[in-house]
């Protein structure tokens, strides 16, 4: 029983160790908790306190560095972004869905950041600046601001059918990343990257199906950034 102040929270995760079983499985572990105390903190007892083998990814603690993105009672979420009272008393705990588990909750995001690097993520522009810097108004910063937000945690990617039903689809984070760049008038890699996006492998594999919308912990409007490169691609726009 909980101390005052206090609640139970049993945590059911899916545990695979390749090097102990073929398969995955589940675990449970009934922890202590502070309402106010995160998710994260919970795994990190379980981690510290009941069982060390426990493999999970995590670093800022603070919904910035976007390492923790996992699957949640069924949704992707920032485990450091889900408060315990908001799930007790229990919770059923899972890697995020199509990329292959290296261990426990951790994921191998390579195909993930393969599709990242693909649309050609920084800015691209040789001519002179001049002495100052690439001015810029507040109305074309404003385009792509929406944009500028993401933290690559994978969240909409990993929760997209598409994209777990075909490893060719770039998937929603890199076509926000294409987005955030298309979209800056400073750039001049818009048509290169609306080409690449125009294959088969880009954005018109996109159902609208918004599972990416709803998963992004940095509140993104995901689906409708795809729609904006669509209408680029298909309008030759950028
Ligand atoms: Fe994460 Fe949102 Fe970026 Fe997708 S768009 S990687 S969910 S921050
Ligand atoms: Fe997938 Fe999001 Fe499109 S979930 S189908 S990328 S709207
Ligand atoms: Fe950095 Fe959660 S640990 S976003």
């Amino acid at each position: 029983m909980a101390g005052p102040g206090m609640v139970d929270l049993t945590l059911r995760i899916r545990r695979f160790n390749p090097d102990v079983r073929p398969d995955p499985w589940w675990e449970e572990h009934t922890i202590e908790a502070e309402p106010n105390d995160r998710l994260l903190d919970a795994l990190h007892r379980v981690k510290w306190y009941q069982d060390g083998t426990l493999s999970l990814r995590r670093s800022c603690a603070h919904g910035i560095c976007g390492s923790d993105a996992m699957l949640i009672n069924g949704r992707n979420a920032l485990a450091c972004k889900v408060l315990v009272k908001d799930v007790a008393p229990r919770v059923t705990v899972e890697p995020i869905r199509g990329l292959p588990v290296l261990k426990d909750l951790i994921v191998d995001m390579e195909p993930f950041f393969a599709g990242y690097r693909s649309i050609l993520p920084f800015l691209v522009n040789e001519s002179d600046p001049g002495d100052r810097e690439r001015r810029q108004s507040p109305e074309e910063r404003a385009r792509f601001d929406d944009t500028t937000k993401c933290i690559l945690c994978a969240a909409c990617t990993t929760s997209c059918p598409i994209f777990w039903g075909d490893g060719e689809y770039v998937g929603p984070a890199a076509i926000v990343n294409a987005h955030r760049f298309v979209f800056d008038s400073r750039d001049q890699a818009g048509k290169e990257r609306l080409a690449i996006l125009a294959e088969k492998s880009g954005v018109f594999r996109c159902r609208t199906t918004f599972n990416c919308t709803e998963a992004c912990p940095r509140g993104i409007k995901v689906t409708q950034a795809i729609q904006e490169v669509k209408r680029a691609v298909l309008f030759n726009r950028a």
